[in-house]
């Protein structure tokens, strides 16, 4: 799957990108991940991508001509491709939101900033608006670095999708449950003992999964 991002900071996201798992899965070629700067779509020498809005008010507007151009470009002639714009107003992404988009071959995400975007990005050239949460942020950014890691993580080999598959089918729906790791005992001063649950090192399966079901939070059923 390919991901492709608009914005006006390209180089954070590009080095956040090459780290961790979502590195190692674009050098083996699971996935490809690019933020694009939006300046180099504009068409004057001041590389203008914003401008004050219609009917006055504080603050910019992100211009309807650069993304336009990226979009086309970006965009080629591939299917199953598709053109979401972050926005506040949007619908809330979540994890059937990402499974959704984990099927297509491309997503292209537009970042705002400052006021926002010109309305005509949403009205002609994006599929669907999505916002991360019911606040404001000040850009796009965190937002697109959170929808590309949630959704390259249901890539096939990105993060183990065959074992969430796994999980998924046997407890009816996503679920995440708190876990330990050595040591059982951590002693963060002589009166104090951290302990592992015993049902976890007894090492009895059905009591672990019964544990699990308990504790764990459903993230998305079905
Ligand atoms: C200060 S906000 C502009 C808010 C603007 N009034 C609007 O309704 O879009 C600047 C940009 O940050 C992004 N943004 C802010 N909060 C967001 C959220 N909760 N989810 C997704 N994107 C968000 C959007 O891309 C937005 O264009």
């Amino acid at each position: 799957m390919k991901f492709d991002i608009l914005t006006l900071f390209p180089e954070v996201m590009n080095d956040y990108f090459k780290q961790g798992l979502l590195g190692r899965a674009q050098r083996s070629g699971l996935i490809q991940v690019q933020a694009h700067n939006l300046r180099n779509w504009t068409d004057d020498k001041h590389q203008t991508v914003d401008d004050k809005p219609y009917g006055g008010g504080n603050g910019m507007v992100l211009k309807v001509g650069p993304i336009y151009r990226a979009v086309k470009e970006l965009k080629g002639r591939r299917r199953k491709v598709k053109v979401v714009l972050l926005t506040p107003r949007g619908r809330v992404f979540d994890q059937k939101l990402a499974r959704e988009y984990a099927d297509l071959r491309q997503l292209i995400i537009i970042s705002g900033r400052y006021e926002g975007v010109d309305e005509r990005v949403a009205e002609n050239i994006a599929d669907d608006q999505v916002s991360i949460g019911p606040y404001v942020l000040m850009s796009g950014d965190l937002p697109a670095m959170i929808m590309v890691e949630v959704i390259a993580r249901l890539q096939a080999g990105v993060a183990g999708k065959e074992s969430w598959l796994a999980e998924r089918q046997e407890r009816g729906g996503f679920w995440e449950c708190p876990q330990y790791t050595r040591p059982e005992i951590f002693q963060p001063n002589n009166r104090t003992k951290w302990s592992v649950p015993k049902t976890l090192v007894k090492g009895d399966h059905r009591a672990i999964k019964k544990w699990r079901q308990e504790k764990g939070k459903l993230i998305e059923r079905g």
